[in-house]
């Protein structure tokens, strides 16, 4: 979003905001989790993760009363903590961008439509955390603000759905692995008017990877009310002022990672037995390539493989592997996703080729020493 578009900028604001700004957003008040306790057992249930309302589905037993539950963190802010010292970590990190909306106009050249992105922890108190990485107290989000004119707003909803869709085909994720959900008018956000999810079939149930939202003017224009700023935008071209709508992309690394590896994750029948292979996108492939020696005590070997590292190494994410047998170091690249290996033999030190062998295919070729470099920055270079 960020380094291939022009109309969309980066910012990096802070966890720890004025509370203020927490206030006028509606958080304090309406960023809550509705929650029930079992009477008998004492286990502590988010309300959607009980099938039978009023019955603990832990042990049978009666649930107490629903009740809201705020998951902000809070802290304190300077040397006494009371009251008036009370600070928040941001939930969410979309609304260091609405308070930073008129430095980014100020001090930029972008016009309506635009968008700021950023990336950066967000902190919730959750009821229940679980399912490996999916929900946890502490994560990683990206998320961007889309400012746009009153009343472009569904076009440019259905716009970014549209993107991220492409974009999560783009770093692998098979296309039927994902699910749109349009929310129902009675689970949307306090600011929204329009949510649909990016679900991903994990192995625990179908679940929401990212939230398209159409937040309306619901956020600057609480902003302005909170603060007394001045958040509108003069259009030029038609010499109109109003308060920009927004539609925001919001999404979870952390659940990209664990959908990445869900999707990717394979037993294969080889014939001979059973290998696991991760097969990552080249693109999200933590190693690129690995390079190997074909045996670690013959000197000569080692010193060529070495070299070819070195060559390799500043360009992409290498990995050296010398240990045991060929065979074995193939089968732990191939459990960690790197798309290529090359192998260093006794021909190569005859006539400078190297097996160059694919992950997926598990086909190896001959390549002159001299061409890896070329070789790889073609397959690498659009991705
Ligand atoms: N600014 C909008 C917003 O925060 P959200 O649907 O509450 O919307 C956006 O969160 C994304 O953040 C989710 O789609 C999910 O990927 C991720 N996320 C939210 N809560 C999370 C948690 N407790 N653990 C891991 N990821 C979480």
């Amino acid at each position: 979003m960020v380094e291939r578009r022009d109309d969309i900028v980066g910012l990096d604001s802070a966890i720890i905001l004025n509370p203020a700004v927490w206030r006028a957003s509606g958080h304090v008040e309406r960023f809550t989790d509705p929650m029930a306790d079992c009477l008998e057992c004492r286990k502590r249930w988010r309300a959607d993760d009980i099938p039978q309302p009023g019955i603990c589905p832990s042990c049978g037993g009666k649930l107490g009363e629903v009740r809201q539950f705020n998951t902000m963190f809070t802290t304190h802010v300077g040397p006494v903590a009371d009251d008036s010292s009370l600070a928040y970590l941001r939930p969410e990190t979309a609304q260091g961008i609405f308070v930073n909306f008129r430095n980014v106009l100020d001090s930029t050249r972008l016009k309506i439509p635009f968008g700021i992105a950023q990336t950066g922890k967000a902190f919730r108190n959750e009821i229940t955390t679980g399912n490996f990485i999916f929900r946890v107290r502490e994560f990683e989000q990206m998320e961007m603000e889309f400012f746009v004119k009153p009343g472009t707003d569904d076009y440019w909803w259905q716009y970014w759905i549209d993107q991220r869709v492409a974009w999560w085909h783009s770093i692998g994720i098979k296309p039927e692995s994902l699910k749109l959900r349009r929310h129902e008018a009675s689970e949307l956000s306090h600011y929204s008017k329009q949510t649909t999810d990016i679900e991903f079939e994990f192995p625990f149930g179908v679940k929401e990877l990212e939230g398209i939202a159409d937040r309306t003017d619901y956020d600057l224009k609480a902003h302005i009310a909170g603060s007394g700023q001045d958040l509108s935008y003069f259009d030029d071209e038609t010499q109109e002022r109003y308060v920009p709508w927004v539609v925001e992309p919001a999404m979870g690394i952390g659940r990209a990672f664990l959908a990445l590896l869900c999707d990717a994750y394979a037993e294969e029948d080889t014939g001979k037995d059973v290998r696991t292979v991760l097969r990552l996108s080249p693109r999200m492939a933590p190693y690129k390539v690995a390079v190997f020696p074909l045996s670690a005590n013959k000197p000569e070997l080692v010193e060529r493989a070495r070299s070819i590292y070195g060559e390799l190494r500043p360009r992409w994410m290498t990995a050296w592997d010398a240990r045991g047998n060929v065979g074995k170091r193939y089968r732990s690249q191939d459990e960690i996703g790197t798309p290529w290996c090359i192998t260093v033999d006794y021909q190569t030190l005859e006539d400078g080729t190297v097996t160059v062998r694919d992950r997926d295919s598990m086909v190896q070729d001959r390549v002159h020493q001299d061409q890896l470099v070329a070789l790889f920055s073609e397959r690498l270079a659009l991705l």
